[in-house]
């Protein structure tokens, strides 16, 4: 089945994806993921994947232009000189042409003027090194001042969400600007697999915890979760979430989940204020 795509100022991105840190040499596994179905790779040039993520879309023969890579230029490098260059190393690494959305990994306001960061990020669009471009981490001040100092659209933003981390404000706010909100640790990094209330709703649905998680995301309008596994069974999985439905208090009962200590990454000195 070909995955649904969300529109983002005209951009079509697959509203599933397959995350790809901490996976290591990971050719194998992101070909077999493109194989089964999967449309949508994320990648950082932090997470030393970018050279296995082009590997393996080069060993899945499906044509570049239906797949939508994701890359990211990390917080060290956000003059505009160090950005144009990670640009082209992540190039390099990729092996490929260009990049469909290129995003700005974590935000450093204080060591760069984002006005700096948002010339350099539309550059590289505008030299046809990325399709499209866009922000990670950023909280609703900064992604506001992004859009306004970025001479390009920002089409996205990427951030932690999972049932254990309320982003009731965050969504509220990408939606009025009209964004796609891609959610990282969508399965709260494997810490939901064992949720009691999320496994009583999967027994009932016939379906697996993740896939439950998964299709909490899909049911939100601007969500697209980028789930990540080393596990071709699990990516199968991941991917198998569009026939069935959640009910409202379905929904709710998992919404409910949320608590305050459920955020992951939260590195000191480079999280901004969160909303
Ligand atoms: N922008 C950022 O700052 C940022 C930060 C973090 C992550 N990300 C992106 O978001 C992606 C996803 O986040 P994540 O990798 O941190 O965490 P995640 O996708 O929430 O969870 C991955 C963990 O869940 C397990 N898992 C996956 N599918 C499963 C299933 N069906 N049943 C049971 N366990 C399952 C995986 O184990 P197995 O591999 O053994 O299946 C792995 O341990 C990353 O890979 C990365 O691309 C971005």
């Amino acid at each position: 089945m070909a995955i649904p795509v969300f529109n983002s100022h005209g951009v079509e991105i697959p509203v599933l994806g397959f995350g790809t840190s901490q996976m290591g040499d990971c050719g194998a596994l992101v070909a077999n993921a493109i194989k089964i179905g999967y449309r949508h790779i994320d990648t950082a040039w932090k997470y030393h994947t970018e050279k296995g993520v082009g590997e393996g879309i080069r060993a899945a023969g499906v044509p570049r232009n239906e797949i939508f890579v994701t890359t990211k230029v990390s917080h060290e490098y956000l003059r505009a000189a160090d950005f144009a260059r990670m640009v082209d190393e992540s190039l390099k690494n990729l092996q490929l042409d260009y990049i469909d959305l290129l995003l700005v990994h974590w935000p450093s306001p204080e060591k760069v003027p984002l006005a700096e960061t948002m010339m350099a990020l539309a550059q590289a669009k505008r030299d046809g090194k990325t399709r499209h471009v866009g922000v990670a981490n950023f909280n609703i001040a900064m992604l506001e001042d992004a859009i306004r100092l970025c001479p390009e659209p920002i089409v996205n933003l990427q951030v932690e969400y999972h049932p254990y981390l309320d982003q009731t404000r965050l969504l509220a706010a990408v939606r009025r600007l009209g964004l796609a909100m891609t959610a990282y640790c969508p399965l709260g990094r494997g810490r939901l697999i064992t949720d009691p209330v999320v496994a009583k709703i999967a027994l009932a649905k016939g379906k697996t915890v993740a896939q439950v998680v998964l299709r909490w995301h899909l049911q939100q309008p601007n969500v697209i979760p980028i789930p990540r596994s080393s596990n071709p069974g699990r990516q199968a999985e991941n991917l198998n979430v569009f026939d069935f439905a959640l009910s409202d208090d379905e929904m709710k009962q998992l919404h409910a989940l949320a608590r305050a200590d459920g955020r992951i990454a939260d590195p000191s000195g480079r999280a901004p204020a969160w909303d």
